[in-house]
């Protein structure tokens, strides 16, 4: 997949899921289509997509007459299009990752269970586990620190960024 994980920020903003505080320093991340767009372009565009009282649907026509009017019909359906493939891979990722939690989830308890082992050695041991279930061991301590750190929980964005997820083993 040509399209970088960096174009999630965007994506993130078109789903809605993301304020616009962060944009600044992402300039440089961000997708051909974006980056090539003038400045008028770039303020109308993110007019539209960062608009949190239309629906979805709205805001893709509006995106897509956007683009007429820009002459950029084309070069717009293919971003969207990679935008889509991109949301149904991280989708799948996101499925794939729950599938394996539990049995990532009694490794853990093992490791946890074995008192035989030093703090060093139990982190260690994690860190392996780690290399079975890259993705998995830091949802679960993700998980984790929702009940140890139930403050963190208040979290005004809906807990989607990676603030929250101290790890404790
Ligand atoms: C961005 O601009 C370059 C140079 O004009 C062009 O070759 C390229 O196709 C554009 N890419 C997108 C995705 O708009
Ligand atoms: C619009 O796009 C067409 C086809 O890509 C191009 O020939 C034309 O010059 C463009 N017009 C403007 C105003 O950019
Ligand atoms: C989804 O998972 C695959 C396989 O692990 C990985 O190659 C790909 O980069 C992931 N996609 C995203 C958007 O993170
Ligand atoms: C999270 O916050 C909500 C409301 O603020 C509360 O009802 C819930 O019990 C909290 N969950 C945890 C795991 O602390």
């Amino acid at each position: 997949m040509y399209i970088r994980l960096s174009i999630l920020v965007v994506l993130l903003v078109i789903f809605g899921n993301v304020d616009s505080k962060h944009k600044h320093h992402q300039r440089e991340n961000e997708p051909e289509f974006i980056k090539n767009l003038t400045n008028n372009q770039r303020s109308s565009f993110f007019g539209i997509v960062k608009n949190p009282g239309i629906s979805f649907q709205q805001k893709e026509d509006k995106l897509v007459k956007w683009a007429e009017s820009n002459n950029l019909t084309e070069k717009y359906a293919e971003f969207s299009k990679n935008m889509i493939l991109h949301k149904e891979e991280v989708s799948k990722n996101i499925s794939a990752v729950i599938d394996r939690l539990a049995a990532a989830k009694v490794e853990v308890d093992k490791v946890n269970a074995d008192l035989s082992l030093t703090k060093i050695q139990r982190n260690e041991k994690i860190d392996e586990l780690k290399k079975t279930y890259p993705h998995e061991i830091p949802t679960i301590f993700y998980i984790g620190g929702l009940f140890e750190n139930p403050k963190k929980n208040e979290t005004k964005d809906g807990g989607s960024g990676g603030k929250g997820r101290k790890q404790k083993h």
